[in-house]
């Protein structure tokens, strides 16, 4: 053979041997190697092959899982079959395939408010001020996703992901959709059945984690133990708040808490806008000296009304603020308003902050934050081209800058014993522990509610606030929307509106919030649920045991201007949900007069009335303008308080009245502690069990018995069998 020619046969075969180890290295991680699932917790794993990267979602939110009591639950097997699970690694990315099945559902992916079912989209999910879209931007962009068969799949990433929600179809696709010929097929879609979920994580690393049930719940409840559990607000938290007109003064606020006991109008806390700062966007963290010219005395004057104060602010600091000389240091590249934006990564940002929010504010008694603006919008934010001093890079101090500033003012809070609840407009896996509702701008309250219902899926917490309206019903529908969410509350800092400013549905307003303080105890406990064992406080429908999935796929007409590929859309249950175990809630909306609610299995009955609503059916009710729907199962027991204008102050011991609904025996956990300090996670609390049934001669009676605990701030519990009051 010739020398050239065999030359060229070796170079040929080295360069294959090149090619070979080039593919071995860039993709180490291969289909072979996906058994490698590791149990972390009864019905938790984690990928052996994914390690986290340095800025992670869980470790920016400071959890510690409380593995103890996921153990609590049976352990369950692995949900999935681990082979159909893909995750390979290309030229510094992650791709990440798992399978889905025919009648799949898929729920999650954060705060999203079109829709639940998140079947048949591309996320992408990115940190952002929601703008109208379910594209998987917004303000908690949830990287966590429940399926319908009983399983939840988590990515800790703080990258901005892509996830194809059963869009892609590939070519080794075990269960590969039908060929139709559009020219003679009527059943062509546009978008075939796709059998996969795929996430594209653009970094080398991820730590990737399954959940098992086997029921929907279960997962949810598991993942948010594995955030550490859900936060417990103060009682005052689930009383009513007002924020004020943006540039009120001292003065002003206190004529305002005067007014709403004028009016007999709950109020807890009250929150001051940017106003309360002599500079704003940027900000300067100092009291404005014309309108709040002695802070002290106006905090003391408030707590001696027994009103706690909430104060806006957003991350970014002004020259003028006496922080910024000593923040420069650990600010990032870039400005937002032309304020700086500390990297809250360092320890040194951490601890001026702290210094400064910790002694100036929280220890003077201000009860909690407003935290704005760390969402978006890009326009707004610092770029992703942006660099940070602790060298975290602009995209994933993004996506966790919200999750930074709650784990600061939390921290503070901790370190006085004393809980906050309060709100921010950023969030993200890990942020159940944070007791932060989240709001917005966009103001739909059809879409609210949908995004109340996913802040089920996805650990957060999210509050429908009302602003104004354009009519006294629409107020009426919002205000009765709000105080069935976690946060009842009026943002009147531009609109300057007040509870009673549609008067003709004023005492129908009045009525919503009154009720939604006698339901302190329930809701109290429905929080403790949330802590304790990770249950969601808003149940969207799928989470409840007996609820017939009733999704089914409609298809889009198909016109040559409007929708030339006929996609088909699923439907979903968006306008109705679970606040606790024992009440679902009907939302009605602007111009309503009647409208559907589909039940869980059994009988339900009107939470007003006592009297059967419905069993095993799809309901049509009216909307009475006074009332907000709501019906509880056979069986359902809610405690309450009689109505006032605050929620219990520790010490303040009430009356109970315990409702029990239909003839079916019924039980409830109702769970109390002082309601300010952290002393519960020292074992300071208590639970006490409520049951109710038929007795040997047939009537409905009542019991309760102490479980656990001492600190019980009740007394004179009185049943009331609603059946027998009709
Ligand atoms: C917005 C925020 C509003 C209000 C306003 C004050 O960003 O969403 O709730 O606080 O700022 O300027």
């Amino acid at each position: 053979m010739h020398d050239s020619t065999q030359h060229r046969i070796l170079l040929k075969w080295y360069l294959l041997l090149l090619i070979a180890i080039g593919i071995v290295i860039s993709n180490p991680v291969t289909a072979k190697e996906n058994t490698g699932w590791q149990a972390v917790a009864h019905g938790v794993w984690r990928y052996a092959g994914g390690e986290k990267e340095k800025i992670n979602l869980l470790d920016a939110a400071g959890i510690t899982p409380n593995l103890a009591r996921i153990n609590e639950f049976p352990e369950t097997p692995f949900p999935l079959n681990p082979e159909e699970i893909t995750i390979t690694r290309r030229q510094g990315k992650l791709y990440i395939k798992f399978p889905l099945e025919k009648e799949e559902q898929l729920y999650g992916l954060g705060l999203q408010f079109k829709h639940i079912n998140r079947r048949g989209s591309i996320y992408y999910l990115h940190v952002d001020h929601y703008d109208g879209q379910d594209n998987g931007r917004t303000h908690a962009p949830v990287p966590f996703y429940v399926s319908s068969k009983g399983y939840g799949v988590l990515i800790n990433s703080a990258r901005y992901l892509t996830v194809y929600a059963g869009t892609a179809v590939r070519v080794d696709s075990p269960h590969p959709p039908r060929i139709f010929n559009r020219n003679t097929d009527a059943g062509w879609q546009a978008m075939p059945e796709s059998d996969t979920v795929e996430i594209l994580v653009p970094a080398e690393n991820a730590e990737i984690l399954v959940f098992g049930g086997p029921s929907l719940l279960e997962v949810v409840q598991k993942y948010n133990l594995y955030g550490g559990g859900g936060c417990l607000p103060p009682k005052w938290g689930l009383g009513f708040t007002y924020r004020t007109h943006t540039l009120f003064s001292g003065q002003e606020v206190l004529q305002e808490v005067q007014a709403f006991a004028d009016q007999g109008f709950p109020l807890d806390f009250i929150g001051l806008e940017p106003g309360w700062m002599d500079r704003s966007y940027p900000c300067s963290y100092v009291w404005d000296p014309g309108r709040f010219p002695q802070p002290a005395v106006f905090l003391q004057t408030l707590r001696e009304k027994g009103v706690k104060i909430n104060l806006w602010i957003n991350p970014y600091i002004a020259p003028a603020s006496i922080l910024y000389d000593r923040m420069l240091p650990y600010a990032g590249t870039h400005t937002v308003w032309n304020g700086i934006v500390p990297d809250y990564t360092l320890g040194e940002a951490r601890g001026i902050f702290s210094d400064y929010f910790g002694r100036q504010l929280i220890q003077m008694g201000v009860a909690g934050f407003k935290i704005d603006e760390c969402d978006g919008y890009d326009k707004f934010l610092w770029p992703d081209v942006a660099a940070f001093p602790s060298g975290t890079e602009a995209e994933q101090m993004r996506q966790v800058y919200g999750l930074l500033m709650q784990d600061m003012l939390m921290a503070e809070y901790r370190k006085i014993n004393r809980r906050t609840y309060g709100l921010v407009r950023a969030s993200n896996t890990g942020g159940c522990r944070f007791p932060f509702v989240i709001y917005n701008d966009y103001y739909r309250h059809e879409d609210f509610i949908t995004a109340l219902i996913n802040s089920g899926f996805a650990g957060v917490l999210w509050t429908p606030e009302v602003r104004d309206s354009a009519t006294g019903e629409e107020w009426l529908r919002r205000m009765q929307s709000v105080c069935f969410s976690p946060l009842a509350m009026i943002n009147a800092w531009g609109s300057g509106t007040k509870p009673w400013s549609y008067p003709e549905v004023f005492e129908a307003v009045k009525e919503a919030a009154l009720l939604r303080i006698q339901l302190l105890p329930y809701l109290y406990s429905t929080f403790a649920e949330y802590h304790f064992h990770g249950t969601p406080p808003i149940r969207p429908m799928p989470l409840v045991q007996g609820f017939r999935d009733q999704q089914k796929v409609i298809e889009g007409i198909l016109d040559d201007t409007q929708n030339p590929y006929k996609l088909a859309l699923r439907q979903d249950i968006k306008d109705q949900y679970m606040l606790g175990g024992c009440l679902l809630v009907a939302p009605v909306f602007t111009g309503q007069t009647s409208r559907t609610v589909v039940l869980p299995k059994g009988k339900w009955y009107d939470f007003y009335t006592g009297k059967l609503a419905g069993e095993n059916q799809t309901i049509t009710v009216e909307a009475k303008l006074e009332e907000i729907p709501l019906f509880v199962p056979d069986g359902g027991i809610i405690p309450m308080i009689p109505p006032q204008l605050r929620t219990p102050q520790t010490g303040e011991i009430l009356p109970l009245e315990v409702r029990h609904y239909g003839s079916a025996p019924g039980r409830f956990l109702l769970y109390d502690d002082d309601g300010e300090t952290f002393d519960y996670e020292n074992g300071e609390y208590s639970w006490t069990e409520l049951t109710a049934g038929k007795g040997p001669d047939g009537n409905l009676a009542g019991s309760q018995q102490r479980l656990s605990g001492t600190i019980f701030q009740y007394s004179d519990i009185s049943w009331k069998f609603m059946e027998l009051k009709r």
